[in-house]
């Protein structure tokens, strides 16, 4: 079992395992100059992320074959965690996907509007792209409102289990709750800016810095999210780094950076006594792994140095973004050091590994 502790010289030593994120916007290709599947990889293990599973919605989208192996080829030569990268449900590409889906971490569907051209409107091309995917491949959709309470009704039509991305609302998530008590196969994850931010932040955090979808809620909202933990299957960072310029500019995307900051934050709250550490291994390693059907990673852990007080500063961060709405913010706990397949590739503040030392870990589908 998970959760080992240990004293070295005065402090207390937490060993967890290698965290997976099940949702991450690497940026590559496209946007590298927000992000790319080094600087993406290099946060992860900064954050204690040994997996991560990384969104269509580059430029181009990876909606097909070809665009699929422009980001595996990059991630092949740059990253240095382990990943899989997610094929974007099309208007046009039903087919196609089916073959591909062994070598994707699954398929997303974006049914709201948010960064970038992947949206789908017509329900009749949901219920579509529901009947074609592999049935043991995962899908993923991001539905706000009453387009969750939609698209979980055509999952159930047709009986197909869905994983729904960042709920962030009070109505969501008791939704959820409903959905689950009548055997309804449906999973969620809550990104740690919904637990620890509302808009009540959006004076002090900026206005365009604070822009991101879902839009932080109310205090209300975040509260249903506390209250209801037993319903939020994993915590996932919806990494979305835009740089400061983009995000103070006219038209400020949405999107915060979340790697650097999830472990931190979710450690300072079960310092606070909100959550204990079994709730969060089981929300950052058992149940993504489950879902998204993660293979084992031998000889990996994170070490976390649990009596380390610190602040959130950006300017050590690996991001290429180069800022995070939680600048300034006190946590408790930090990672000092990331094992993965028995090498160190994390310690005190350094990225130990050279691009190209993570693995995809759909590879034996993949020709990659
Ligand atoms: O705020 C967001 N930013 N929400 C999303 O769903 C997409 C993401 C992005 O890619 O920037
Ligand atoms: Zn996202």
């Amino acid at each position: 079992m998970w959760l080992i502790f240990f004293a070295c010289w005065w402090r207390m030593i937490i060993k967890l395992p290698g965290l997976i994120d099940p949702h991450v916007h690497v940026r590559e290709p496209g946007g590298t100059h927000k992000e790319d599947w080094k600087t993406a990889t290099s946060a992860a293990l900064a954050g204690g992320f040994t997996t991560i599973l990384a969104m269509p919605n580059t430029q181009p989208p990876v909606t097909d074959d070809e665009t699929l192996n422009m980001a595996l080829s990059a991630a092949h030569s740059k990253a240095r965690c382990d990943y899989a990268q997610f094929l974007g449900a099309g208007p046009d590409n039903l087919e196609s996907l089916t073959d591909l889906g062994p070598q994707t971490a699954g398929l997303k569907m974006y049914l709201d509007q948010t960064y970038g051209p992947l949206r789908l409107d017509d329900m009749s091309l949901w219920m579509e792209h529901f009947k074609s995917w592999p049935r043991e491949l995962p899908i993923v959709a991001h539905a706000e409102g009453r387009t969750l309470a939609a698209v979980i009704l055509l999952a159930a039509i047709n009986d197909r289990t869905i994983h729904l991305a960042h709920v962030s609302l009070r109505e969501e998530i008791l939704l959820i709750r409903a959905a689950k008590e009548k055997g309804i196969k449906v999973t969620c994850e809550v990104a740690p800016h919904h637990l620890f931010l509302t808009k009540a932040d959006i004076a002090s955090i900026g206005i365009g810095l604070s822009e991101v979808r879902p839009r932080l809620a109310s205090s209300a909202d975040q509260e249903a999210l506390w209250k209801n933990l037993d319903v939020i299957d994993c915590f996932a960072t919806d990494h979305a780094p835009h740089t400061l310029e983009e995000k103070n500019g006219e038209n400020p995307p949405p999107g915060f950076p979340g790697l650097e900051t999830a472990l931190p934050l979710l450690l300072t709250a079960v310092k606070e006594g909100r959550l204990t550490m079994q709730d969060l291994i089981l929300r950052m390693y058992s149940k993504p792994q489950q879902i998204f059907n993660i293979p084992e990673q031998p000889e990996t852990w994170v070490e976390i140095d649990a009596d380390e007080d610190w602040e959130i500063q950006a300017e050590v961060f690996f991001t290429r973004c180069g800022w995070t709405p939680f600048e300034g913010r006190k946590v408790h706990g930090r990672v000092r050091r990331v094992v993965l397949r028995g090498r160190e590739v994390f310690r005190d503040g350094q990225v130990m590994v050279h691009p190209g030392f993570g693995q995809n870990i759909r590879q034996s589908a993949s020709t990659l």
